[in-house]
């Protein structure tokens, strides 16, 4: 295989960190090279580096044996680098093919209102002029120059979809065309078939139509261009089997999908080096059984891939080879056939990783939430949540499972005020908090990690500080009437970030500037680390390295010995399995039933998930009954 991509002595620092430490490493051609490593390793910043979007400070990056410099994402995608990031860089309200095509349509829009306005005035007066003359031959050159204008529209139209012309058609180039097809036409007629001395006054026609019509030409041009490019999207969906209409809305689409549209937007741009950064990260495991698909599909077609993922199961599936990252530095290489899973998260963190959580048995005291037939609708106002019935009791762990999509993202939107409901109850430690404000929840000692980390739990432009108190500035110790008592607020930051292992270079940079996971361990730090009586967990664990996973995993289990009611929603059947106490199967909005963890088996949990209902009616009626209504039975 030949090598595509070396990079050799890769530095960057950024204001008190070292992110990359003379990294090297080489692509093959069709190979899938996957990079591992803790959270803040540096991985997307070796990535971002590639693509343009970061400088290195030292090093050299060759492809295909030749230097280059890469300076912008533009040189990058100019030498067949695409890259889908971390967090999805798509414009929401825009469709799929207006995506992909987004930065590759012309970018100065060449068409002049003023040139037009002014041509158009001579026009007018000339014609005016000239029509004194002529009046009689108006309708001839009328009738003359309209046809010539319809002519050059559709040969212009045909020499687009051939592939002759390119779409970047110029007011001047497209008078030019209309006026010369006119004149030619009038000069046949005039000559050739009826010798007329109103021929300037016609040509003249020609050229007023021909500045008349440009802006018709412009909606007939963008039509076509879409066209092309629908159909392009079309054909390369195709031919790398992924299925996306290019007419849908973005905003309308699930997460695996919208991936599919990123990497679609990569090879718009015919890359060769497809870099996928964690794009596993929130993706359902059927949903990234297609994705594996597809990248073999790639690779097959001679792509080469570099993918990141901090899951090791997945390193194990897809890989070729393995390159692992610490502190910036290129730790080890090796390949699934030479390494195990447990090998792996030691040359990643450093030490041993306990891969199992080890929790003892719950003893469940008060009910803490109740839900009872909730109802909510989704963002398309479509019922998402169609009569929801659970609750959870303080000391022990309700995991929901359930595939994405379910209404799992609405039901923990709606408990936590984010969302209104539109029928049924929600209680929190006996008071009705149906609809309350997010505050009024956070209050009674509702702790809430979020899905949408970036959306909902962060304000990445604040720093890192901020974020930790975003619940409680307000309060004592923080406050003191209307002052903040930034010397308290930031002792306990400092705390709270060593505690939880956050890698920052400090608490007074912005938010924005951690690395992903990290990022979701402030989140983490800020909710575990104030009193509370119920934890919500909407993926928890979601792009955390093993070590921190580990970590965290171990943390929820202590909430839940010291009495907190902990709701973790996870779309990991592993995470669900190893954390719950019970567990509660989201299906179409509705609790399908719930079953004690201990007594049931990952098929089943499957099976349930997808929908078909447990082979023993009368256990799950039992089941059913005893969620009804949220009074737990016995
Ligand atoms: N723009 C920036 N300004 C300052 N520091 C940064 C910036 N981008 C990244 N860093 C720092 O560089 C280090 C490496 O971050 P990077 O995002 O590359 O980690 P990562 O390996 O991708 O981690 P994760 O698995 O959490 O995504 C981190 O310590 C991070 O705080
Ligand atoms: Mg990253």
């Amino acid at each position: 295989m030949t090598r595509i991509l070396e990079a050799r002595n890769i530095t960057k620092r950024f204001p008190g960190v070292l992110a990359n430490d003379r990294v090297g490493f080489t692509l093959k051609e069709g190979e899938i090279l996957a990079f591992l490593g803790e959270n803040g390793a540096g991985k997307s910043t070796l990535m971002n580096i590639l693509y343009g979007l970061y400088t290195q400070d030292e090093g050299e990056i060759e492809i295909r044996g030749q230097p280059v410099e890469i300076q912008d994402p533009n040189d990058a995608i100019a030498l067949g680098i695409g890259m889908v990031h971390q967090h999805f860089q798509l414009v929401p309200v825009f469709t799929v093919a207006e995506n992909i095509v987004m930065g590759t349509e012309p970018t100065r829009f060449s068409f002049s209102w003023r040139l037009l306005g002014w041509l158009g005035g001579v026009a007018a007066l000339l014609f005016f002029l000239g029509g004194l003359f002529a009046f009689e031959n108006l309708s001839q050159w009328l009738l003359a120059a309209l046809a010539g204008g319809i002519a050059t529209a559709a040969l212009y139209g045909l020499l687009i979809l051939l592939g002759f012309l390119s779409r970047r058609l110029t007011f001047r180039l497209y008078f030019l065309l209309v006026a010369a097809a006119s004149v030619a036409l009038l000069l046949i007629r005039g000559f050739v078939l009826d010798p007329s001395p109103q021929i300037p006054l016609l040509v003249f026609g020609g050229l007023l139509f021909a500045a008349a019509s440009y802006p018709a030409m412009r909606v007939l041009a963008t039509a076509l261009d879409r066209y092309v490019a629908g159909r392009r999207i079309r054909t390369l969906s195709k031919q790398y089997g992924l299925a996306v209409d290019p007419d849908a809305l973005i905003a309308d689409l699930p997460v695996g999908v919208q991936q599919r549209v990123e990497i679609l937007k990569t090879l718009y741009r015919e890359a060769q080096i497809l870099i996928l950064d964690e794009p596993t990260a929130v993706l359902t495991p059927q949903e990234t059984d297609e994705l594996f698909e597809i990248m073999r599909g790639l690779v097959a077609q001679g792509k080469s891939i570099i993918f990141i993922t901090h899951k090791l199961k997945e390193v194990m599936t897809i890989a070729d080879r393995i390159i692992v990252l610490r502190d910036g530095r290129v730790t080890g290489e090796t390949s699934p056939e030479e390494t195990s899973e447990a090998e792996l998260a030691e040359m990643m963190v450093g030490r041993e990783v306990d891969l199992v959580v080890d929790k003892g048995k719950a003893s469940p005291g008060e009910v803490v939430l109740e839900v009872a037939n909730l109802t909510a609708e989704d963002q398309r106002h479509q019922p998402a949540l169609r009569g929801v019935d659970l609750f959870v009791r303080a000391g022990e762990v309700l995991g929901v499972a359930g595939v994405q999509g379910n209404g799992q993202t609405e039901l923990v939107e709606v408990l936590t005020g984010l969302q209104p409901a539109t029928g049924g109850t929600v209680r929190i430690l006996g008071h009705d908090v149906t609809n309350a404000s997010p505050r009024t929840v956070t209050e009674l000692g509702v702790a809430h990690i979020p899905e949408d980390r970036q959306e909902d739990g962060l304000v990445l432009s604040f720093p890192v500080a901020d974020n930790l108190m975003l619940c409680n500035y307000y309060e004592p110790p923080f406050a003191r009437g209307p002052e903040i008592r930034f010397d308290r607020l930031y002792e306990y930051a400092e705390r709270v970030v060593a505690e939880f292992d956050v890698r920052t270079p400090s608490i007074a940079i912005p938010t924005q500037n951690l690395s992903g996971g990290n990022q979701q361990k402030v989140i983490v730090a800020r909710e575990f680390s104030r009193p509370i009586k119920l934890l919500i967990a909407a993926q928890p664990t979601r792009g955390l390295d093993v070590g921190s996973i580990e970590y965290i995993h171990r943390r929820l289990i202590q909430k839940r010995d010291e009495g907190v009611a902990v709701l973790l929603v996870s779309v990991e059947l592993d995470e669900i399995m190893a954390l719950s106490d019970r567990i509660a199967v989201m299906y179409e909005g509705q609790i399908v039933g719930t079953v004690d963890a201990d007594k049931i088996t990952r098929e089943e949990l499957g099976l349930l998930m997808a929908g078909a209902r447990p082979k023993e009616e009368a256990s799950q009626e039992a089941d059913v009954q005893e969620t009804k209504g949220g009074i737990p039975v016995g």
